[in-house]
């Protein structure tokens, strides 16, 4: 790290020295860390937007060129070669698996895939239509209870169970809360199948009638998991860092990550994205839609475009539209009126001067959601999905957060704004 200073001249005209920090690609970084102390003053930075919360070795992102890669790697590159479990190893323990690590993390993963039973019976507790988000959170918050024996956070054995537990686990809580909503029983996990096809199993499998693997449907879905798999400090895994910095139980950190996901500005985007879809309804209410999200009266806005860093294009969502497109085709869908119609509206608005001037391009939500449509999982577990790509990246940040000898508890400042100090009224005088 190279130690450059940054200089400030002060409201009193005394020059500030702040040290520069140099990661090993991208922006530097100004280290205000000892600002307040030897200062007295705090910087403002509403939804961090120049400020850095951390240092990982994760993944990078250069918002500008369209670059994400993790752990160095490209995401396009792990996409075409890869697969999840492989992607996920890499960014648990930091490098590509040889072939016998690849096969012992697998198994490992194959053979926690079941829930303690007692879990179950929380599924019971909630109202049919209950949103399977609540659900995947409130019982991935259970598992601090479960499995709170095994929870050292200074233990690396326990961390490596946990982050395990994690990616074996969610698939068969988000399937039984997907069943919960449709009224079927739940289907127990196969330990036989491979990380996508177990998951499509026990969303689409009933007890009275065998059920055969689409196959084109588990490696769309093995796909998406790697591209939605990490990305870096988002507002999610910020949340599961935050929540963890206090040492909290890590699994109710996860919880607390996937609540924040659930947003529509950030993984609820995908299910928001269909529903605009569907609400624009033709090609006819495009214009219609987009001078209403032009509109600053109106409160519409073009899910599935934008995004805080890529201010050129999302790598992911060049890599989903091609397999949006071929899972249309192999699953010979002829009648494709959602693609076309996202398709029509990307080009309308990316030739809008609106959305070129503030750099709004579709982001990697704009299509995933017409692909999980096509595979026949409902709107409401979309976000579902992306929680499950997304919980590798939650498992590997807080493991990196918890071994950095370096990190406090999360604790931002604030610039108050509210009353000066006054005198407390008894009520009849107010
Ligand atoms: N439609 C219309 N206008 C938009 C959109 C949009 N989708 N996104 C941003 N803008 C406008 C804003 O109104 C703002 O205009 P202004 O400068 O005149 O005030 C400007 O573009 C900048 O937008 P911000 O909201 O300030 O940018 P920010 O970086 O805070 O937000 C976000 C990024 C939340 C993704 C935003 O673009 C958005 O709401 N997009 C729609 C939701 C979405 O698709 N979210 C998924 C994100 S990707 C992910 O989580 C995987």
């Amino acid at each position: 790290m190279s130690q450059d200073a940054f200089r400030l001249i002060s409201p009193g005209g005394s020059e500030i020295e702040l040290p520069v920090r140099t990661g090993t690609i991208g922006p530097d970084v100004i280290d205000i860390a000892k600002l307040y102390k030897e200062q007295g003053v705090f910087t403002y930075d509403p939804g961090f937007v120049s400020t850095g919360s951390c240092e990982s070795d994760i993944t990078y992102i250069d918002g500008e060129e369209g670059v994400l890669m993790y752990r160095g790697y490209p995401v396009e590159q792990l996409a075409a070669n890869s697969n999840f479990i492989e992607v996920s190893y890499l960014l648990l323990r930091g490098d590509l698996p040889t072939s016998t690590e690849l096969e012992k993390f697998e198994r490992t993963i194959r053979r926690h895939t079941m829930l303690n039973e007692g879990m179950l019976n929380f599924f019971k507790g909630f109202r049919y239509d209950a949103h399977p988000m609540a659900m995947l959170s409130a019982v991935v918050g259970s598992m601090s209870a479960y499995y709170h024996s095994e929870m050292d956070a200074s233990n690396p054995d326990h961390r490596d169970i946990f982050a395990h537990r994690i990616l074996a686990k969610l698939p068969t809580i988000a399937a039984a809360a997907y069943k919960l909503n449709i009224g079927q029983p739940f289907i127990y996990p196969r330990n036989d199948l491979n990380y996508c096809e177990n998951l499509l199993h026990m969303l689409f499998a009933v007890p009275a009638e065998p059920y055969e693997i689409d196959e084109v449907a588990a490696e769309a879905l093995d796909l998406l998991f790697i591209l939605h798999a990490d990305h870096e400090q988002n507002c999610s895994t910020s949340t599961v860092r935050m929540a963890g910095s206090s040492g909290a139980n890590p699994y109710s950190a996860i919880a607390a990550g996937i609540s924040a996901l659930w947003g529509p500005a950030h993984g609820g985007a995908n299910e928001a994205v269909l529903k605009m879809l569907e609400q624009i309804g033709d090609t006819s209410q495009i214009k219609k839609y987009v001078d209403k999200a032009k509109d600053k009266s109106d409160p519409f806005r073009l899910m599935g475009f934008g995004h805080r860093v890529y201010k050129n294009f999302d790598p992911r969502a060049t890599i989903i539209r091609d397999m949006c497109h071929k899972v249309l085709q192999r699953l010979d869908r002829k009648d494709t009126p959602l693609f076309d119609l996202a398709q029509e509206l990307e080009q309308v608005a990316l030739k809008d001067d609106y959305f070129v001037e503030k750099n709004l391009y579709p982001n990697v939500d704009f299509y995933s959601g017409i692909i999980y449509k096509a595979l026949g999982i409902p709107t409401s577990m979309f976000t579902v999905m992306f929680a499950l790509g997304r919980s590798v990246g939650w498992a590997s940040h807080w493991r990196e957060m918890i071994a950095d000898p370096t990190t406090k508890i999360a604790r931002p400042r604030q610039l108050y704004t509210g009353p000066a100090q006054r005198d407390y009224a008894p009520i009849e005088k107010r």
